[in-house]
C-alpha cells in the first residue's frame, strides 16, 4: 500500500504502536500516530500528536492536522480500555459498578464514535480508503458462551453497532469507504496481560504479528464487507 495518509488513534498501546511501526516501515507513506499521553517516535514519515478525549475539539483539531495536505486513506482506532487501577472486568452482576460501565463505555465506544465523526469526513472521497476500529470476539453477542466481562462485552457490543450504523451513513457519500471492526486475537500487550496465562502460546500473538495479520486483512477488504467486524485471520465475527 505505497503513499498512503494514516491517521493510528491510541498509537501508544501495545497494537497502535506496533501498527505504527510496521506501516511507517514504508517511506513513502505518511503516519500521524495520535495518543492521550506523549509518545516519542523519530521516524521521518511519522508525526506525532496528542489528543485530549475529554474534550471533543482536540479530536477534530487532530483530524485537521493530519489531512493538511492529503485526505486521509486509512484510520485506525487502535485505543481501548478491559482494566485500570480500580477496575477489572467482571465475574458476576455481583461485581458490576456505573464507574466500570462509564470507563469502558468512554474508551471503547465513545472515542471511535467521535473519532469517527471527525476522521471520516477528511477522507478519500474517489477512491478506497478504510476506518477501522479495535472490537473484540467477546463483543459479539451470538458468540457469547462464557459470560462475564460484563461492561467490556456491553462497550464493544455497542461500538459494533456504531460501526455498522455508520457504514450505512458513509456509502450514501463517499462509497469506497470500508468501515469495519477488527478482532486482533490475543495480543501480549497491557490489556490481555492478566489474562495471559490461560491462552496456550500458540494463541497469544506478540503485537508486531498482530500487527501484520491486521494490516493484512484490511488489504483484502472490499465495499461489501463495510460494517462488518472481521477477526485477525479474515474470518467474519457474527454481531
Ligand atoms: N490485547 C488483546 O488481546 C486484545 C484482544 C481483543 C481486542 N483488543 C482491543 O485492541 C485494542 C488495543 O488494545 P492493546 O492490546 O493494544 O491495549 P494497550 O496496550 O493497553 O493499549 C491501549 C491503548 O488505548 C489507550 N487508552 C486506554 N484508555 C483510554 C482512555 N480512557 N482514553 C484514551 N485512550 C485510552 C491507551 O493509552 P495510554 O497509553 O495513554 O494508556 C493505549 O494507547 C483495544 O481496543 C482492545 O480492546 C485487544
Amino acid at each position: 500500500m505505497p503513499n498512503l495518509n494514516i491517521a493510528i488513534i491510541g498509537a501508544s498501546g501495545g497494537i497502535g504502536s506496533a501498527l505504527v511501526k510496521l506501516l511507517s516501515n514504508e517511506p513513502n507513506h505518511i503516519i500521524h500516530a495520535f495518543s492521550r499521553s506523549y509518545i516519542k517516535n523519530d521516524s521521518k514519515n511519522v508525526h506525532v500528536g496528542k489528543i485530549d478525549f475529554n474534550d471533543e475539539s482536540s479530536i477534530s483539531a487532530a483530524a485537521e492536522r493530519a489531512t493538511q495536505h492529503f485526505p486521509l486513506d486509512l484510520v485506525i482506532v487502535a485505543s481501548g480500555v478491559l482494566h485500570d487501577t480500580g477496575m477489572m472486568p467482571e465475574k458476576s452482576l455481583r461485581d458490576l459498578s456505573a464507574t466500570n460501565f462509564e470507563q469502558n463505555f468512554f474508551a471503547n465506544t465513545i472515542i471511535p464514535a467521535l473519532v469517527a465523526k471527525h476522521f471520516l469526513p477528511k477522507m478519500q472521497r474517489n477512491q478506497r480508503a478504510v476506518f477501522a476500529a479495535l472490537s473484540a470476539r467477546v463483543g459479539s453477542i451470538s458468540d457469547n458462551r462464557l459470560g462475564g466481562w460484563y461492561a467490556y462485552r456491553a462497550s464493544k457490543a455497542a461500538l459494533n453497532m456504531v460501526i455498522k450504523t455508520t457504514s450505512i451513513e458513509i456509502a450514501r457519500r463517499q462509497k469506497q469507504i470500508i468501515v469495519v471492526g477488527l478482532h486482533p486475537g490475543t495480543v501480549a500487550t497491557k490489556l490481555s496481560e492478566p489474562f495471559q496465562k490461560r491462552v496456550p502460546p500458540e494463541k497469544l500473538f506478540t503485537a508486531d504479528i498482530a500487527a501484520k495479520q491486521l494490516i493484512n486483512v484490511l488489504d483484502k477488504l472490499n465495499t461489501d464487507d463495510s460494517g462488518k467486524v472481521f477477526a485477525w485471520d479474515g474470518s467474519e465475527v457474527p454481531y
